[in-house]
């Protein structure tokens, strides 16, 4: 199973997401490969912002391997999932699907938590210290939901 997580600049949200995901499923030994991207390619090559890094550290968790990467055509077809932490990302990832199948593979994060209500995850970067931790719990919980369902 291959998951990417997307959000806008791929320094925030979406590398959490990735570094929490990865973690739990490897807690879990489930064969499961997270990467993350972002809509914009402004940030290409950079870290995650230090603010998520402070953050994913505080709860145990390393994201300094990342990169930032922007969403290419080509990830439709190598992840089977690809979920977005809100509706501009949602309709963004879904400009850049060429069919229904791949269309199909796109999702809000927060659907698993809070099934039907397409929450999204706010964006932190503008924001304190404060709107990262928030971000965690938020993805966290998702994440919790995602493993659990693929345990089966
Ligand atoms: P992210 O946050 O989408 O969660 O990575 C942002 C990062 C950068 C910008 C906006 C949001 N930006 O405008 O540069």
């Amino acid at each position: 199973m291959k998951i990417l997580m997307v959000c806008l600049g791929n320094i925030c949200r979406s590398p959490l997401a990735e570094g929490i995901l990865q973690h739990k499923a490897n807690e879990a030994e489930l064969n499961v490969t997270v990467d993350s991207a972002g809509t914009i390619a402004l940030h290409e090559g950079e870290l995650p912002d230090s603010r998520s890094i402070t953050t994913a550290h505080e709860h145990g968790i390393d994201i300094t391997n990342q990169r930032s990467r922007p969403l290419k055509k080509e990830d439709f077809d190598t992840f089977d999932r690809i979920y977005v932490m809100d509706a501009s990302n949602y309709t963004d990832v879904l400009g850049l699907a060429k069919d229904e199948d791949q269309r199909a593979k796109v999702k809000m994060i927060l659907n698993e938590s809070y099934p039907g209500e397409n929450r999204r995850v706010p964006d932190p970067y503008y924001g304190g210290d404060e709107g990262f931790e928030n971000v965690y719990q938020l993805l966290d919980k998702a994440c919790s939901v995602i493993v659990d369902n693929l345990k089966g």
